[in-house]
């Protein structure tokens, strides 16, 4: 399903519309961005197409696409593997851009996410995998919050290379906590 529209401090996550499919195209066919996703392979417009109108019927994960504030469309997030009777989900992320690395737009989708999952949804648990090798995403992952709880060794070979999968995970106990922190924080500057 298409998510609803949420706002976060540097980003916005609306609905994809076919029209982005040609950039999706772009990105997901450069070697760089995807070198640590484990999923795509020969992307074209209309499987692209097909896959943001097939998104919207899909109950066990919810697309956004990523955008600045400024109104550049930059990316894409997903909640997939959604189990609401076990209250938890994983989490994706493509920030496809490569010009727009390292400006802190990941860690903004992750936690407007975040804040979506536990105070809207109520989940207990909020997780992803991420290949050993991808030091961006793991030191993004780790500025918010998440933790390590283990490594699946020789999980996923791409382009002839094996990497290990490394779990990381967030709970709503982390959140609260991390919420906490931030809030005193705050108050001591103010
Ligand atoms: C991983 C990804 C989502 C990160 O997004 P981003 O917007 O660049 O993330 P942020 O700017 O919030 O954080 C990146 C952090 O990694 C750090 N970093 C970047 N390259 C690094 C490296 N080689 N070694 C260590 N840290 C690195 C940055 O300095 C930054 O940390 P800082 O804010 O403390 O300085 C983005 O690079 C991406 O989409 N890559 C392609 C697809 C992908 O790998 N998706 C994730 C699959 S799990």
């Amino acid at each position: 399903m298409y998510g609803p529209i949420l706002a976060g401090e540097k980003i916005s996550l609306q609905p994809p519309e076919a029209s982005e499919a040609e950039r999706y195209v772009v990105w997901l066919r450069d070697p760089e961005v995807t070198r640590f996703v484990s999923s795509f392979t020969d992307v074209t417009i209309e499987s692209e197409r097909e896959f943001l109108k097939n998104i919207a019927e899909d109950a066990t994960k919810v697309f956004w696409s990523v955008y600045t504030k400024d109104g550049k469309h930059i990316g894409s997030t997903d909640l997939h593997g959604l189990a609401l009777n076990h209250k938890r989900t994983s989490w994706g992320v493509m920030i496809g851009d490569k010009s727009e690395w390292n400006k802190g737009y990941g860690a903004d989708v992750l936690r407007t996410l975040a804040d979506y999952a536990f105070g809207k949804l109520k989940l207990n648990r909020f997780e992803l995998e991420v290949f050993d090798r991808n030091a961006a995403g793991i030191a993004c992952y780790r500025k918010c919050g998440f933790k390590t709880e283990g490594v699946k060794r020789k999980c996923f070979v791409k382009n002839g290379q094996v990497h290990d999968s490394i779990l990381m995970a967030l709970t709503d106990d982390d959140y609260e906590e991390l919420k906490k922190n931030n809030d005193d924080k705050k108050s001591r500057t103010c």
